[in-house]
């Protein structure tokens, strides 16, 4: 579900036409909805709502501090993996307690800016970044409280490169060793470890393996109880899935109905860590088609944005809807899908101007009949599109814009030649 549709023949962010923003600002251009990103964060909180969670968006997938404030003033906490994001965090007024800190090398200084902002759990991958940890807490004179991310040996079924909860990954501590790290946590007085962590992949777009790899959680804590432990909390991760084509992925209440029956009377407060779920469908990448050109067989649209824009399609294959902003009447969807093909379509690729042949947006796809200077929309690109940005070929990154309403704001401005070359006057 998102607030960008058709109305007579162009494409709408809530209600303000598409094109009077890109025309505006220019392109490329990030644009954001904010309706549908409270919508999708109110979507988690009341699927969920039956085990009270505490909602730590996931800044990786959508950093812009304006856009962090508005979750922070609807209850959000954050997962943080560095210390920029824990600064993103805090310039959007977060609440530090909400606050998680994950990854898997986590730097001193790091450690210690997030000891001293006072945040909720530290998440902890291994053996050795407790003893770290504690060194770190002990030198401050802290005590932090920390959950052990547990590796539960669960096939997510999605990309290899997302995929986390898996045994040959880098994430987590298994099963069979994560006893003996709790026993080892007995000697660590500056670290309390009273929490399980997992996060299995991302995007998991089914609900089995969130019942696998919760079911295995909590047989684990069952047993850490016996053993002596006292256990507070399971933060389930994030990696929900998100609407790329049709509604292919589950909704929060899907994932809710699988999970929470699990969660009944455990004592334990429930974390979550969603972060596409939440913004992917919020977002758009709108280009401007530079040049139509034929090559083969294969008809092409050469685009202003590029993979330096958005890396999904050239990183994991990612398929993005794509589609005029103006297409006229005719050419108005209905609805998206990646089997969509309207009467007097072309088939062709959409690519960017960057020198490699991986710098496409989309390949194979059946579109109305384009010329230059046409806007193009790229859809569910508000998770992990701008974020993973670059200026590689010395390419300024695209503005960020949120609407509201019939109104919007440029919540981050295009970057200018002066800012690809500022830090380099040294
Ligand atoms: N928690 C942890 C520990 C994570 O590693 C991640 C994502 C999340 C939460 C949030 O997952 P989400 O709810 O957004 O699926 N760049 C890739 C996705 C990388 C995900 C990394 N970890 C992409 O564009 O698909």
């Amino acid at each position: 579900m998102d607030h960008f549709a058709y109305r007579q023949g162009e494409l709408y962010c809530e209600n303000v036409p598409v094109c009077q923003i890109a025309e505006a600002v220019g392109t490329p251009a990030y644009i954001y909805s904010k309706a549908t990103l409270l919508h999708h964060f109110r979507q988690v909180r009341d699927g969920f709502a039956e085990v009270n969670p505490t909602i730590c968006f996931s800044i990786k997938s959508c950093q812009n501090i304006h856009i962090l404030q508005l979750l922070a003033q609807e209850g959000a906490g954050f997962d943080v993996v560095s210390g920029g994001e824990l600064f993103r965090a805090r310039q959007a007024g977060a609440d530090m307690a909400r606050i998680v800190f994950a990854g898997v090398g986590k730097r001193d200084v790091e450690i210690e800016q997030a000891i001293k902002a006072g945040i909720g759990w530290f998440n902890v991958e291994s053996e050795a970044e407790l003893v770290n940890l504690q060194r770190v807490a002990a030198l401050l004179g802290a005590t932090v409280r920390a959950a052990l991310r547990i590796n539960p040996d669960v096939d997510p079924k999605t990309h290899t490169y997302t995929t986390t909860g898996k045994k040959e990954t880098k994430f987590g501590v298994d099963l069979e060793r994560a006893m003996n790290v709790f026993q080892e946590s007995v000697r660590q007085p500056n670290v309390r470890l009273c929490g399980l962590h997992l996060h299995i992949g991302s995007p998991v777009n089914t609900v089995q393996p969130y019942v696998e790899a919760v079911t295995k959680a909590l047989l684990f804590i069952d047993e850490l109880r016996v053993a002596g432990f006292q256990i507070e909390a399971l933060n389930i991760g994030g990696g929900f899935g998100a609407s790329y084509s049709t509604d292919e992925a589950p909704t929060a209440t899907d994932y809710a109905r699988a999970i929470v029956p699990l969660l009944h009377g455990k004592r334990l407060s429930i974390l979550t860590e969603p972060g596409r779920s939440i913004a992917a469908n919020a977002g758009i990448l709108v280009a401007q088609v530079l040049l139509v050109k034929q090559s083969g067989e294969r008809q092409f649209a050469i685009v202003d944005a590029a993979m330096t824009d958005l890396i999904r399609p050239a990183l994991y294959g990612a398929y993005h809807f794509a589609w005029p902003v103006r297409p006229g009447e005719d050419f108005c969807p209905e609805r998206r899908g990646a089997d969509l093909k309207l009467a007097g379509t072309v088939e062709m690729d959409i690519v960017g101007p960057v020198c490699e042949s991986g710098d496409f947006l989309a390949k194979g796809r059946h579109l109305p009949p384009v010329q230059r200077g046409d806007y193009m929309a790229v859809f569910t690109a508000g998770a992990y599109g701008f974020v993973m940005s670059s200026q590689y070929n010395s390419r300024p990154r695209a503005p960020e814009v949120l609407v509201d309403g019939a109104a919007y704001a440029i919540i981050r401005r295009r970057e200018t030649y002066e800012d690809l070359v500022g830090p380099e006057y040294v």
